[in-house]
């Protein structure tokens, strides 16, 4: 445990209760960065009034029991000043050097978790929002394998339903290699819309519709194989959009609706005889507790409707319980829509009263706020229509390759950066803001090569590259020792000294916005040492040029395994 603020709560905390009894050996101590100090510990003025003592008499009590490696001093009404020592600052950072995971541990309680996440459907609209899912379900994913967890990725696909009914017809008016080819060109959308306007108009098609739904069903093979003729297209495209993000899920994370089809008599059969769903109005019900409707009656989560079919609420009551029972989850993340928030409370609620969730395995909604264009609304083309994933990132390179035309990179190389930076935009901005938030999707604002976003952070990484590319040195050469000297070469170790406890608290909070923003900090904590401390000059002496040399690497690693982490890419030059 290196993250000073961390180390520091340690010792605060045995100072509180040697000074002020064990009751407060895990009082949190409120420690802030400071102004004067390295840090200040704001404790004593919240313990005040209970203890009936005045704030600074409670800070020097525990300023008197503390055993602390660095300056203290009692300040203003009661503020607890903590100043680390160099040598401990030098100690720590030290450890760091050749550390390739930047001081990242391995958790001591490794659990299976799966993640719910990507999930775009085949036979609605496909939209734009499954990018924030896909984007932010893979960041946790490779954060929580990162510290040693046992990730189970589930691509909850849509992929099963009365709507494919109509599409295979249509399928089968296109024909199938026209059909095909649109699907694979990511023309879900149109195709879905020229079906349904003809099962809106065409009264034969309505009807040759429903009865496909009934041999789909019933499994007909033909049927089947026409299912497959369409889903594998669709699956194509949508590989080619995972291909383009470098997301980690491939076809085996495919567990899309269809999979649990099987299984959803015999849930609502479970439910059924353990008392936890009940016939109503027609329908096999559960109303799990504390859910009502507007007019305060138990809301029901319908599991079978009165015409036998099953929904939505079926499929993942049966997805839950094959997570726990069959793939053995510890923690169940859903990165999906803030929308289905009630959706999954009460599917959560129903698998408790089932016992197929039991309180030991943790479910989560990780809901993701909506994506709005520069209107405020959902985001749209101007015409109206649901944007193409494939066209949104296509454009998205497009604009980061004119925005770097003037830097005088051959073809080859500039399509490589273009690519990088297009997507690694894309994606950050995704990252950066808290992932249950509704963001406005702003090219101009996120390819900026200012502030919070992918550009800087890839620039900041690619400077240190070159740093080392001028030294012709490599990053692992650099061994030290650190010796500090200036302002900014003490404010970058504390500040890279943090990295493993955010990581820690990404993961546990599922917030990759964390990362981001304490990435931000540290590039930035990086361009003032940067400009404020010679590495390479020629003055500057060997010891010193050794020590900054080092200190690059250690921010060098920061930056490019969290980068790693949220699944950015990092071109080596800009
Ligand atoms: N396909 C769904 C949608 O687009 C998301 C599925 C999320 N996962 C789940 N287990 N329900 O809204």
């Amino acid at each position: 445990m290196t993250d000073p603020q961390l180390v520091l709560t340690g010792i605060l905390q045995r100072a509180m209760a040697s000074a002020l009894g064990s009751e407060h050996a895990d009082a949190d101590p409120l420690i802030r960065p400071s102004q004067f100090a390295d840090y200040q510990a704001n404790v004593a003025l919240s313990l005040a009034k209970r203890l009936r003592r005045s704030p600074r008499d409670v800070a020097q009590s525990i300023v008197d029991h503390l055993d602390f490696p660095g300056a203290v001093e009692v300040s203003g009404p009661g503020f607890i000043n903590l100043t680390l020592s160099d040598e401990w600052i030098t100690e720590q950072t030290q450890r760091l050097v050749g550390d390739q995971r930047g001081g990242v541990g391995h958790t001591d309680a490794a659990q299976t978790i799966v993640i719910d996440y990507s999930a775009p459907n085949a036979a609605k609209e496909m939209h734009v929002g499954h990018l924030r899912t896909t984007i932010v379900g893979d960041a946790l994913a490779r954060t929580l394998e990162f510290l040693g967890h046992t990730v189970i990725r589930q691509n909850h696909l849509g992929d099963w339903g009365t709507p494919f009914g109509m599409l295979i017809e249509h399928l089968l008016d296109v024909g199938e290699p026209a059909a095909v080819a649109q699907l694979e060109a990511g023309e879900g959308s149109e195709f879905y819309q020229a079906a349904r306007a003809k099962f809106e108009s065409d009264p034969a098609f309505q009807q040759r519709a429903r009865q496909r739904v009934v041999t789909l069903q019933s499994e007909d093979p033909e049927t089947i194989r026409l299912w497959h003729v369409f889903m594998d297209a669709t699956i194509r495209y949508f590989n080619k959009i995972y291909a383009m993000l470098d997301v980690t899920l491939t076809d085996k994370d495919i567990a899309g609706e269809s999979m649990y089809n099987p299984m959803l008599a015999d849930t609502c059969d479970e439910l059924e005889k353990a008392g936890v769903a009940r016939i109503s109005e027609g329908a096999l019900c559960v109303f799990p507790p504390g859910f009502t409707g507007s007019d305060d009656r138990p809301l029901p989560l319908i599991i079978r409707k009165s015409d036998g079919g099953y929904g939505y609420a079926t499929t993942d009551l049966a997805a839950i319980r094959h997570r726990v029972r069959d793939l053995k989850a510890d923690r169940i993340l859903y990165v999906v829509g803030a929308d289905q928030s009630l959706h999954f409370q009460m599917v959560f609620a129903a698998a408790r009263q089932a016992e197929w969730l039991p309180d030991s395995v943790a479910a989560e909604h990780v809901q993701i706020g909506m994506m709005l264009g520069s209107d405020g609304r959902r985001f749209r083309t101007r015409s109206g229509e649901s944007v193409k994933l494939m066209d949104l990132l296509n454009e998205a390179v497009e604009r980061a390759a004119a925005a770097i035309s003037d830097r005088g990179y051959d073809e080859a190389t500039r399509d490589e950066i273009a690519q990088a930076v297009g997507i690694g935009a894309v994606k950050y901005a995704d990252l950066s803001v808290s992932h249950d938030s509704e963001y406005i999707f702003d090219f101009d604002r996120m390819l900026g090569l200012t502030g919070n976003t992918g550009p800087y952070m890839q620039y900041a990484t690619a400077r240190i590259r070159s740093v080392f590319r001028k030294a012709g040195v490599e990053p692992k050469a650099a061994g030290g020792p650190i010796v500090l000297t200036d302002p900014a070469e003490r404010a970058l170790a504390l500040q890279l000294l943090g990295f493993g406890s955010v990581v820690e608290h990404t993961a546990k909070a599922v917030e990759p916005h964390r990362l981001c923003a304490y990435l931000f900090e540290t590039a930035s904590a990086f361009s003032v040492f940067y400009e404020q401390c010679p590495i390479l000059r020629s003055d500057v002496p060997a010891d010193i040029r050794a020590s900054r040399l080092a200190q690059c690497a250690n921010a060098l690693t920061v930056l490019e395994t969290g980068m790693a982490l949220l699944g950015v890419p990092v071109p080596d030059r800009m």
